[in-house]
């Protein structure tokens, strides 16, 4: 069984486009939003890739970052590319996240690559995960729309802005900032404010 969502069959042509691109999309933007944190925080890059170019964007701001992802190919590039960073092969769904708390959760372009309740499921997770004033920065769409992966061609879904506030809101979590970066790829940045209620 597949847990990376297509991506571990389609590693060659993801990482070309991705590590090779001129402009390295969303790395500027998660640099400065994560140097704004404060200093020596603990960060998770869920879905992390080869870690290029997001993780390197979170170890350049300063932070202390662990990582998981569930493709073989894209664990071994990411040791190779970042040996000192504790990462796991494993799906974000079934983790126990090194059993640990995160001042920040970072997770580019993969929440919605998971269906609607492992959408949900992920939101708990994490929210359970953040220490107190802890943020989670994700990117998906403003609108409620499903669309096919242009990597791996499977069913794609945001739920919307209005629907990740909603969720959010029931699990202690509050819409802080939204960003866009020179890919137009939309972020959500949340806070923890208190205690999940689910
Ligand atoms: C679009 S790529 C983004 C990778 C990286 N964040 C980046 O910025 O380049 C999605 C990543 O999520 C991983 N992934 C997909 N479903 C996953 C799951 N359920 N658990 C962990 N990783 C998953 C894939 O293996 C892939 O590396």
């Amino acid at each position: 069984m597949d847990l990376s969502n297509g991506y571990e069959q389609h590693f060659d042509q993801f990482v070309d486009h991705r590590e090779n691109h001129p402009s390295q999309i969303g790395y500027r933007t998660v640099l400065d939003w994560a140097q704004k944190l404060p200093k020596n925080s603990i960060g998770l890059d869920l879905g992390c890739g080869t870690g290029k170019p997001i993780t390197k964007a979170l170890m350049d701001a300063g932070l202390k970052v662990f990582a998981i992802d569930a493709s073989a190919k894209m664990v071994d590039r990411f040791r190779q590319n970042f040996p000192q960073i504790p990462i796991r092969e494993e799906s974000v769904l079934d983790s126990t996240f090194f059993d640990q708390t995160f001042d920040t959760i970072v997770a580019w372009g993969l929440i919605f690559l998971l269906g609607e309740e492992e959408q949900k499921t992920l939101l708990e997770l994490v929210s359970n995960k953040l220490n107190p004033k802890g943020t989670f920065l994700f990117t998906s769409p403003m609108q409620k729309v499903k669309w096919r992966d242009s990597v791996t061609g499977l069913e794609s879904i945001s739920m919307g802005r209005e629907g990740y506030v909603d969720l959010c809101k029931n699990l202690g979590l509050i819409l802080d900032s939204e960003y866009v970066d020179e890919g137009e790829n939309h972020y959500y940045s949340f806070k923890k404010i208190s205690s999940s209620k689910a």
